[in-house]
């Protein structure tokens, strides 16, 4: 599996998503997850499910150095003193000693970048996570991220796959050195009925939910995290890190790359495409 490496931290390419998944739910898929061999798991205060994040790892016995663990600070929690806060609660209920990726979940434009960046490492220096990041960051928020806040900045994540293109921010990102992450790498569910994805899985005995994951992983500073309940899709998920689509693939799927997007809340900033 392809990692990202980053001052002493490694983040496997491909992560487990945990959105919409609660309770003992949860809990049992991300046990089943890290059983599979998933090692790199996603989750947000907004999700609710910190703590059974935290108990499936701690019951897995899969040693805590070996799992990538990603939260990310709601959109109202962005000033100092706040984030501060409401990672320490992150961190209680994941139960996880650190977190080895803080992300701010949503921009906020109502609270300076500065403040919240500063914040974040803040808790870099202590140790209390080890990478931060953001997320739904277009290019300007990036730049300004990156060049006027001055922030080392791990990721960027952000919904991405064969139905919408990310050209631009993708350009960006490794610009910078920065990892996009694809969050509903799926397009939330959608990606089975895309005919020319579901005719490349064909020729490769493979499903299209696969061919999606491989071709995101095709791409240089690219990661993702489908989202899966079932056992079987928890595996098949995993298994796509292994699938090589050749040159014909490849341009077909980069074809499709339009503007369609699952997730997009009225609080969303100026999208780049
Ligand atoms: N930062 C953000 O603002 C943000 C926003 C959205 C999502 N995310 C992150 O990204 C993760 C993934 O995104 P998502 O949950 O929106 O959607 P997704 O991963 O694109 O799609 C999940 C859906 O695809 C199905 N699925 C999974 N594997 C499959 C397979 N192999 N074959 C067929 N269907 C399959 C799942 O079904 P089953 O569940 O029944 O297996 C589920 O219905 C989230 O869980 C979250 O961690 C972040």
């Amino acid at each position: 599996m392809k990692t990202f490496t980053r001052g002493g931290s490694a983040m496997p390419a491909l992560g487990l998503g945990t959105w919409q998944l609660t309770g003992s739910a949860c809990e049992r898929t991300v046990r089943a997850a890290l059983d599979l061999g998933y090692r790199h798991l996603d989750t947000a205060q907004m999700y609710g499910n910190e703590a059974e994040v935290g108990r499936a790892l701690a019951a897995s016995g899969v040693p805590r150095d070996d799992v990538f663990v990603t939260t990310k600070v709601w959109m109202d929690r962005l000033g100092r003193a706040d984030v501060l806060r409401s990672t320490a609660d992150s961190l209680r209920a994941l139960g996880t000693g650190w977190i080895d990726l803080l992300l701010i979940h949503w921009p906020n434009p109502r609270i300076p970048l500065a403040e919240t960046l500063g914040a974040m490492a803040e808790l870099k220096a202590a140790g209390t996570v080890r990478q931060i990041g953001v997320s739904n960051f277009p290019v300007a928020l990036v730049r300004q991220a990156v060049e006027e806040v001055g922030a080392e900045l791990f990721c960027d994540q952000v919904e991405y796959h064969p139905l919408l293109s990310q050209r631009p921010l993708l350009g960006e990102l490794r610009r910078h050195g920065m990892v996009l992450t694809a969050y509903s790498p799926l397009a939330h569910g959608a990606i089975p009925r895309e005919p020319t994805v579901a005719r490349i899985a064909a020729k490769h005995g493979r499903t299209a939910a696969q061919v999606a994951i491989a071709w995101l992983l095709a791409q240089d500073n690219v990661a993702a995290i489908p989202k899966a309940l079932s056992e079987s899709h928890l595996r098949a998920n995993l298994e796509a890190a292994d699938l090589t689509l050749d040159a014909d693939d490849l341009k077909a799927m980069d074809a499709l790359q339009g503007g369609t997007r699952t997730c997009d809340p009225g609080w969303s900033p100026r999208w780049d495409t």
